[in-house]
């Protein structure tokens, strides 16, 4: 009885791939999707920002810099410049003119391979709600085939911000929701509640196994970013960790 009901707390994979494959590939581009796929991962994490024109675009940082060259701002350019900047050359010479993809085609590329979905809004500061606004309504019309009640195939949305989460349910309360946490202060069940969250997203090594345990028998699902040691990832789901993500899809398997 105990096993069924914590199989509907976390109806969806255990390992995903971090930003689509990890440090395996340039992270938030097709390349890395395709990449995560052909090497088994069927569920993945990735991230998405609206950009000046309200487009939701797969990328992590707001700024320019890092992954795309340059000094701007995501917020700061519509979605086709954005889409036109060059995600690949800071990861290797290989993935020179890897664009930035929007959230659709990357929703399409998973939808068509059966790759199941947690989609972290990434909101750039002060888009909090808007950016769950957008991202929801798409998402809507990007699954408007689906049953709302088909969790499994469903996608769920993740954040560490809670005005975005709670936009997203204004517009779509059928597709689940995350609260991503660095650490767990003493008010996260309450902070759960408000968001009407399904699970608890925190990052590892913030984790401890009596919270693990609070965590699970508060009916949640629980799940850690970022696992990179298979040793640690054992230690986590001993504790009852549902799923995690992992930069290291070469070292942590999707059959893990
Ligand atoms: O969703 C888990 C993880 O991706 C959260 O942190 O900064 O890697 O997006 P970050
Ligand atoms: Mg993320």
């Amino acid at each position: 009885m105990k096993r069924k009901t914590e199989e509907k707390m976390w109806p969806y994979p255990k390992v995903l791939a971090h930003r689509g494959a990890g440090t395996l590939a340039p992270e938030n581009t097709m390349a890395a999707m395709r990449y995560g796929w052909e090497h088994g991962f069927a569920a993945v994490e990735f991230d998405v920002m609206l950009s000046k024109d309200q487009r939701p675009v797969v990328i992590h940082d707001e700024d320019f810099g890092r992954t795309v060259a340059g000094n701007g701002k995501v917020p700061g350019h519509d979605a086709a410049f954005i889409m036109q900047q060059d995600a690949g050359a800071w990861f290797s010479a290989d993935y020179k003119g890897e664009p930035v993809p929007d959230y659709a085609s990357v929703v399409n590329f998973c939808r068509s391979r059966g790759i199941w979905m947690n989609v972290e809004m990434k909101p750039a500061q002060g888009y909090e709600r808007e950016t769950g606004l957008v991202v929801a309504a798409e998402t809507l019309q990007l699954f408007a085939d689906l049953s709302p009640v088909d969790k499994q195939h469903l996608p769920l949305f993740s954040s560490f911000s809670r005005a975005a989460l709670l936009a997203a349910h204004e517009v779509a309360p059928h597709i689940p929701r995350a609260l991503l946490v660095r650490e767990a202060g003493p008010d996260w069940k309450l902070h759960l509640q408000e968001v009407g969250a399904c699970a608890l997203h925190i990052r590892h090594d913030c984790l401890t196994r009596d919270l693990a345990v609070q965590v699970k028998d508060a009916g949640y699902g629980l799940f850690c970013y970022t696992v990179n040691s298979p040793e640690r990832a054992r230690e986590l789901l001993s504790w009852g960790v549902d799923a995690f993500c992992t930069d290291r899809i070469d070292l942590i398997p999707a059959d893990f």
